[in-house]
Order: structure tokens, then C-alpha cells, then sequence
């Protein structure tokens, strides 16, 4: 009978066969994929296993630390963490097109993932490297919680050949679903593993304009409140995700006390979806999207408008970029 328990002893089976006495590295992305398959491997392997978190800076309000702190505290995993806030942040100055965000962000991550990599493997001679493939993503690449998967949305098949591991996969069979009540019986932290999904490239596509940190610290203001707000109306399983953009290059004027403001609007794109492939706009409660519009409104400097996108995928996209 398939249950969690089952399905973690048996691939704790497969990848003590696999790996023997060998050592392996993973990436850890914040997301669920990354850090359900991590788990597994450290439960099958132990001390053979190396993490590696690449903070780009792009991630939500508590996501770096919830990785840093939550995950290690509950896996005893070792974890090499990077800051690499800075490098992202100056790759992308300048930057507003959508796709070269994109390309800019895949090519600094696989650089200092090779990095890091090449350090674990000079201390270790890695021979695996653990990745979060699920079913889906094996049968059709892309969409989806791609954060979690470096190799088809970071293309780690371009690491160098003499970075060469073999892969490990071991959720190669299951849908998302799956993969959660994996991560509970784990023992991973709630929040982690009820997760949305969250795009590879972060915050960057969420912040129509270039990016700048000074522009990310609102988002993430804006974007917590909104997640604060639907916890605690108790729906964070009715929506699949709740995107939040900041419209960096608009303004709008508004007033507030005895003064004219001249901020930028925030949208709210809370959608609801099987597979992300196509999406319908989530009727939220409109006192709950009026709680928020105020919190943001209130309390994130800068931001005087709050407008919500009741487009449905397609036409629009899940994301703004
Ligand atoms: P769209 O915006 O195309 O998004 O409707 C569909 C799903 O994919 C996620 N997404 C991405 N994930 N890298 C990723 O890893 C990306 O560049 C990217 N763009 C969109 C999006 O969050 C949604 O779940």
C-alpha cells in the first residue's frame, strides 16, 4: 500500500544500493522539492551528504532563514550556505526585460553553485548530486515549483565535465502532493512544506522594473502581509499561489493625512490551479483583500495603491513577467 512511510523506506533502500559509501551534494532552492528529496538522501546516507543554499537575495520575508535555521535544526543536515545578495543585485542593475532578468539570474546561480560545488567536491570527491525531479517535471519540463528544480530550470547540465556526478532522484515518481505528506513524515517544518510554489528567479520577476534592493525590501513588506493576512483567514490550501508585484516604474498620486502622496501601486494575483498551466483568478473574500489593501497601504512606505488582477491563465500568466 503506498504510504509515506513506505515510500521513504524504500527509497532510503534505493539510495544506499545507489550510493554506497559515496558523497553527495544538493542544492537547496527554499523549496519543497529540494528539501524533501534532501531529507530523503540525508536519511539514507547521513554524514555523506552536503547542501549548498545559494541566497541570491531574491527569496520572500523569513525564506533564507527558514532553510538556514528551520531546516537544519530539523535534518541536522550540513549545509554551506552563500550569500551572494550582492553579485545578483549588481548583475541586474540596469536590467527590465523580463527574459534577460531571467538568463541573468540562471547564469550567476550556476556559477556560484559551481563554485560552491567545486569546494565540496576539492574537501569530498562528490559523486551525486541530489535533485528535486518530480513526476511531472519528468514527463513535461517546466512550470511548476521550478525554484526547486536547479537542473531544468537552472540547467546545472551545463556544470563543467569535470564536475561530472551522477544523478539522484528520488522523487522522480511523485506528484507534489505526494511529496509533501513525504516531507511532513520527515519531520520538515510545516511552513516549508505547505509552501507555494515560487518561481526560480524570486522577487526579481515580481518587481516590474529594475531591481533594486530598496525595491525588494517593499515587496517583501507587501508580500508577507499578504501571506500573514491569508493565513490567517485560513486559506492558504484554497489559493495555489499568491503572487504580489510591485509596479516599481508606475506611480500614481494618492493622499494620505494632509498630504498628496506620489507612491507605487502593488498588485495582488492570488490564483487558483491544478497545474499552473492554466490558472483561474481566486475569488478571495473581499473583506480579506480590503485588510490587505489597507496593512499595505499603512505600512509599506511608498506604496499608496493596491489593485487587485482578476485575469484568468490565459490570457495572462501567472506571473506579471
Ligand atoms: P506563468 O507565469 O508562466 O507561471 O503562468 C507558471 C508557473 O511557473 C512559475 N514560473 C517560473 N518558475 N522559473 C521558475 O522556476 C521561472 O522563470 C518561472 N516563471 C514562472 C510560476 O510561479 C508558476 O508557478
Amino acid at each position: 500500500a503506498w504510504t509515506p512511510s513506505n515510500i521513504i523506506d524504500d527509497q532510503v533502500a534505493v539510495i544506499r544500493e545507489k550510493v554506497g559509501d559515496r558523497q553527495v551534494i544538493c542544492g537547496l532552492s527554499g523549496g519543497v522539492d529540494s528539501a524533501v528529496a534532501a531529507a530523503l538522501v540525508h536519511k539514507a546516507v547521513g554524514d555523506q551528504l552536503t547542501c549548498v543554499f545559494v541566497d541570491h537575495g531574491l527569496l520572500r520575508a523569513g525564506e533564507a532563514e527558514q532553510v538556514e535555521n528551520d531546516y537544519v535544526a530539523a535534518t541536522g543536515i550540513r549545509l554551506k550556505v552563500v550569500n551572494a545578495q550582492d553579485r545578483f543585485l549588481s548583475a541586474l542593475a540596469g536590467v527590465t526585460d523580463p527574459e534577460t532578468k531571467r538568463k541573468i539570474i540562471g547564469r550567476e546561480f550556476i556559477r556560484v553553485f559551481e563554485a560552491a560545488a567545486r569546494e565540496v567536491d576539492t574537501e569530498r570527491h562528490v559523486e551525486f548530486l541530489v535533485q528535486g525531479t518530480l513526476y511531472p517535471d519528468v514527463v513535461e519540463s517546466g512550470g511548476g515549483d521550478g525554484a526547486a528544480n536547479i537542473k531544468s530550470h537552472h540547467n546545472v547540465g551545463g556544470l563543467p565535465d569535470d564536475l561530472r556526478f551522477a544523478l539522484v532522484e528520488p522523487l522522480r515518481t511523485l506528484f507534489k502532493d505526494e511529496v509533501r505528506q513525504l516531507g511532513l513524515e520527515l519531520g520538515l517544518p510545516p511552513e516549508m512544506v505547505w509552501r507555494h510554489p515560487f518561481p526560480g528567479p524570486g522577487l526579481a520577476i515580481r518587481i516590474i522594473g529594475e531591481v533594486t534592493a530598496d525595491r525588494l525590501d517593499l515587496l517583501r513588506e507587501a508580500d508577507l502581509i499578504a501571506r500573514e493576512e491569508l493565513t490567517a483567514a485560513g486559506l492558504d490550501r484554497d489559493v495555489w499561489q499568491f503572487p504580489v508585484v510591485l509596479l516599481a516604474d508606475v506611480r500614481s498620486v494618492g493622499v494620505q493625512g494632509d498630504g498628496r502622496t506620489y507612491g507605487h501601486p502593488v498588485v495582488l494575483r492570488p490564483v487558483s490551479s491544478e497545474d499552473a498551466m492554466t490558472a483561474d483568478w481566486s475569488r478571495l473574500p473581499y473583506d480579506l483583500v480590503g485588510r490587505i489593501s489597507t496593512r499595505i497601504t499603512n505600512e509599506v512606505r511608498e506604496v499608496n495603491r493596491v489593485v487587485l488582477d482578476v485575469t484568468s491563465k490565459p490570457p495572462g500568466t501567472i506571473e506579471w513577467e
